[in-house]
């Protein structure tokens, strides 16, 4: 009897998802027998059994599509709202799962999925995950579908911002996703020639910032770009943000405070006008990085990271993640990547070669 593969997308879209899908389903039919159903709309759609039954037809077509054709949630099992209350619906899900007999759960997915993946697995379901993020902040793995696209939306309105900031000698302040990691930010500036890039991982200085942004005047250069991390954050709101974590873990406080999450880029645009003299105006660039086609490289990563999950689920692995490693692939025990976050270390190479380009960092002279 052939194998019925159930496949989820789950957390925040990305370009690539449709890649996967397709490269999961596909191989799968084709290479190995098996049946393929999708659920909407991410946990929710398997909570409430809400599927659709994926052939070749609905495989096909699909790969250079943005978003996802099943749709997708930020629900968790384990903490989902219905009729108004947040519940655990784990056990309904549990159920779901075997009434349909499905060898295989494939939950395509960010960091929250990877966690929501994991407690599944622990109540016995055969679970195989797959990378998916803009913010390529997902442990064990090189790098996650939907992050290089991201990147060339982020570098393109960096370019296009360039030319408006020279001739207006503004300063252009770009604040750009990816929760609560550089990549995206530390990337697209790099590639972009920001004269400023501020991460999440390095606090940074008001005040380092500027005196950067006055040198590049007193050269003659009376415009700059900044591209901010949505997360990055002042010296200052990072010691009382490490404090907000230490006060949660001990209990003393429940819940994230949202201005520490992410970094004011208003008020950050506004304090560099005060201390320049120069004006300055702000680009979010927000869900545009998230919409339209995949970009070529990940459509390929997503391609064969798909192939991949159809293969392994073809030998029985389940419990792991298929990461990414060079050119190759390796499943990951789901216990590895969960609850586990890729920062950008502050010994990486885009860092230090944005530094020898002359880069502020916010964190030390130019
Ligand atoms: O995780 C992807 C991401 O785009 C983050 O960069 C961003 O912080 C978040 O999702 C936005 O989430 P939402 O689409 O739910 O507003």
């Amino acid at each position: 009897m052939s194998k019925l593969i159930g496949m989820l997308t789950a957390g925040g879209d990305s370009p690539g998802l449709n890649a996967a899908l397709r490269g999961i389903g596909k191989s799968a039919i084709e290479d190995y027998d098996m049946q393929i159903i999708g659920f909407r709309d991410g946990f929710r759609g398997l909570m409430e059994n809400r599927i659709i039954r994926l052939d070749n037809e609905l495989l096909s077509g699909i790969l250079t599509l943005g978003g996802t054709i099943l749709g997708t949630s930020r629900d968790k099992p384990h903490r989902m709202v219905v009729g108004g209350k947040v519940l655990d619906m784990t056990d309904v899900i549990v159920e779901n799962y075997h009434r349909h007999h499905l060898d295989t759960l494939v939950c395509l997915g960010g960091g929250g999925t990877q966690k929501n993946a994991l407690r599944l697995a622990q109540k016995g379901l055969k679970i195989v995950t797959l990378p998916k993020t803009i913010d390529n902040d997902v442990a064990m793995t090189d790098t996650t579908f939907g992050f290089d696209s991201a990147l060339s939306i982020a570098t393109e309105a960096i370019d296009r911002l360039h030319s408006t900031a020279h001739s207006h000698h503004r300063i252009i302040v770009v604040e750009v996703m990816g929760h609560k990691v550089g990549w995206l930010a530390l990337g697209a500036g790099l590639a972009g020639g920001a004269d400023v890039i501020l991460i999440p991982e390095i606090p940074y200085d008001i005040e380092m910032i500027s005196e950067a942004i006055l040198k590049r005047s007193r050269r003659g250069k009376r415009f700059s770009i900044v591209s901010v991390a949505e997360g990055a954050l002042s010296k200052e709101a990072y010691t009382s943000a490490q404090k907000d974590e230490t006060d949660k873990k001990s209990g003393k406080k429940e819940t994230e405070n949202p201005d520490h999450l992410h970094g004011n880029t208003m008020q950050l645009a506004k304090k560099l006008e005060e201390l320049t003299g120069l004006e300055a105006r702000v680009t979010i660039l927000g869900h545009l990085q998230r919409g339209g086609a995949p970009s070529a490289a990940d459509r390929i990563l997503a391609t064969r990271l798909g192939t991949a999950c159809a293969k392994l689920i073809s030998e029985g692995v389940s419990g792991v993640m298929v990461a990414a490693t060079g050119e190759s692939f390796k499943p990951v025990p789901l216990e590895d990547v969960a609850g586990k976050t890729k920062y950008v270390p502050l010994d990486h190479q885009w860092i230090e070669s944005a530094r020898r380009v002359g880069t502020c960092l916010g964190d030390r002279d130019t």
